[in-house]
């Protein structure tokens, strides 16, 4: 069975961009790079929106894009997909000739954040706050009203497991898995 892992870094008041034109390379910590870099190297595949693909493309990467406009195998390791119309349980099967999906990991941003949680497929989030405030932007899950990024997921079900600082600026990096 494939298990998900959901990276992300937050501001402080709980959103994971100002708009869709403002990637995380542009305001997260130098330490946060580090420990998403490492999940990236670490994952078989990694699932993100059609958005976040296109404003960092990687040729090199096994991606599998949620697109509602696009289907099919775009590169030898790229593969955009209609989430409408499958579940977390039909990702294995389609990308298995290439390389089986033991470990993917989410991207996001929002919906596709939304689709995983909605299809209880989030097996572990690694969260990173930064001490930075957006004010406004886009958020971890639709219609959140929460702004603190630990009770988004709090009131999400997902429980926290481990916590520690990752600079002197006040980084918070924070492990977390699903109460059931
Ligand atoms: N802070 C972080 O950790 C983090 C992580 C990821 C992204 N980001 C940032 O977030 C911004 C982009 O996020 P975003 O929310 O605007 O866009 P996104 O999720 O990257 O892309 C949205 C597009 O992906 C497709 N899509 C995603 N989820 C879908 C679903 N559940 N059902 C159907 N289609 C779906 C649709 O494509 P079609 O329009 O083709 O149908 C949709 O328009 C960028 O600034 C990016 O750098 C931040």
């Amino acid at each position: 069975m494939a298990e998900f892992t959901l990276t992300v870094v937050t501001s402080a008041d709980g959103y994971i961009a100002r708009a869709t034109d403002h990637p995380p390379q542009a305001w997260a910590s130098a330490e946060e790079q580090v420990l998403f870099f490492r999940d990236v190297e670490a994952a078989d595949w990694v699932i993100l929106g059609r958005n976040t693909h296109e404003a960092a493309e990687r040729p090199d990467r096994r991606r599998i894009v949620f697109s509602r406009t696009q289907a099919g195998w775009q590169r030898p390791n790229q593969v955009w997909v209609d989430p409408r119309v499958m579940t977390p349980d039909d990702l294995p099967a389609l990308v298995e000739h290439v390389r089986p999906l033991r470990h993917g990991l989410i991207l996001g941003g929002t919906t596709v954040h939304d689709w995983f949680h909605q299809n209880r497929a989030i097996h572990r989030v690694h969260l990173t706050v930064e001490p930075v405030e957006f004010g406004d932007g886009l958020p971890i899950f639709t219609g959140q009203t929460l702004a603190d990024p630990l009770e988004v997921f709090r009131q999400a079900g997902y429980r926290q497991t481990d916590e520690r600082m990752l600079n002197a600026a006040g980084t918070r990096y924070i492990e977390m898995v699903p109460e059931s």
